[in-house]
């Protein structure tokens, strides 16, 4: 079996939960700031719109922001090549594009992954029908939707035989569906275990700031009768010292050739209590956020947000305004904390070097 191979019935079931959709060739996004209140779509066809929304985190997950972004530049080569320009202002305005759209978010390689194949296949294709080119490219940006739920069942079929019978599994922020095409990749693998016939308690740190796992995992896992144990982020510690973790499974934004994997700010925390609690420690990442030009977690670059995300809850400011404030998005956990990388082409394991290689080799391009 090929490692892209699944079923499409299963691809089917992954329509639940589906951060985009295009309808009548426009981008339409799930707005993550509104679950679990409302569920709602943003027109992100327009470029700006775009930007603001990956900047703004209507849309977040490294994943589908960069599945996102692939569609929001090939929009904008539509809008382009109707403009009437000769090819090759046609090709400078869709890389002042590329360039906005990869500096919404920084540290996700997966943005610069999906633009820089979108906007490689521009310089590559048929430059004598702009129109035709620019339908080529809307066609390239879709097939990612889907290239990636595949990926994803893919990493929930091999991540499975990682999760317990029973007992307990603990995720950190939202690596589900929502921050994918569909289905997921941390959750993706709990959503695999769970089809399985597998039955574990899911433990969710609520992730502050931006509680991702209290807002949009606990919706995610709820919408497939999966009912999660929700605790603040300070309160893992505690669980594992309790013998309720068998299992921590987290996403990625970027990993390093070495397998170093920046995640949301707080899983470096996890891996550490993880590590002191002799509980096993997995990213469950596709092979596009691996970014194979650099060598270690220490390049890469870390997004430093708005001290308003710490600083207010809701409505409500919970701090003096002359505090100062640091808020960085993410962190970075060292590979010697990580007990696998579950990719679509199986589980990786340690040395990373050569494991992280021989994957990116089997790679198609
Ligand atoms: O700031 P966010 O919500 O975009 O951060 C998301 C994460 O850190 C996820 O864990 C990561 O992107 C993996 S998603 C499959």
């Amino acid at each position: 079996m090929s490692f892209m191979s699944v079923d499409s019935d299963k691809l089917a079931r992954t329509s639940c939960v589906r951060p985009i959709k295009i309808e009548d060739g426009r981008v339409l996004l799930l707005d993550q700031r509104k679950i679990p209140e409302r569920v709602e779509y943003f027109d992100a066809t327009a470029l700006s719109d775009m930007f603001n929304a990956i900047k703004d985190m209507i849309v977040r997950g490294a994943p589908v922001i960069g599945v996102a972004a692939a569609l929001g530049l090939a929009s904008e080569g539509r809008r382009l090549a109707h403009a009437g320009l000769a090819q090759r202002e046609f090709i400078e305005k869709l890389d002042l594009a590329r360039k906005k759209l990869q500096s919404s978010r920084p540290t996700a390689v997966n943005l610069r992954w999906a633009t820089d194949l979108i906007f490689e296949k521009a310089c590559k294709g048929n430059s004598a029908n702009l129109s035709l080119l620019a339908d080529e490219l809307f066609a390239a940006a879709i097939s990612m939707v889907e290239d990636d739920i595949r990926a994803n069942m893919m990493i929930g079929r091999h991540g499975a035989s990682v999760i317990p019978d029973e007992g307990g599994v603990l995720t950190h922020c939202n690596a589900g569906a929502l921050a994918t095409c569909g289905w997921g990749t941390a959750l993706g693998v709990i959503r695999s275990a769970w089809d399985h016939g597998k039955r574990f308690n899911v433990y969710v740190d609520e992730t502050r700031p931006r509680q991702q796992g209290a807002r949009l995992t606990t919706w995610e896992l709820l919408q497939d009768n999966i009912t999660p144990t929700l605790i603040t982020d300070s309160m893992a510690g505690y669980l594992m010292a309790q013998r309720r973790i068998d299992v921590v499974i987290v996403g990625a934004d970027r990993i390093a050739t070495n397998g170093d994997a920046a995640n949301k700010i707080g899983t470096y925390t996890v891996a550490v209590l993880a590590h002191a609690h002799n509980i096993p420690f997995y990213i469950a990442a596709p092979l596009s956020t691996i970014d194979p030009h650099i060598e270690n977690g220490d390049q890469i670059p870390i997004e430093e947000r708005e001290a308003s995300e710490v600083t207010v809850i809701g409505d409500q400011k919970i701090c003096p305004p002359e505090v100062h404030v640091w808020n960085p998005a993410f962190d970075v956990t060292p590979a010697r904390l990580v007990s696998g990388i579950i990719c679509q082409t199986g589980i990786l394991r340690p040395p990373y070097t050569e494991s992280i290689q021989a994957a990116l080799a089997q790679a198609p391009d």
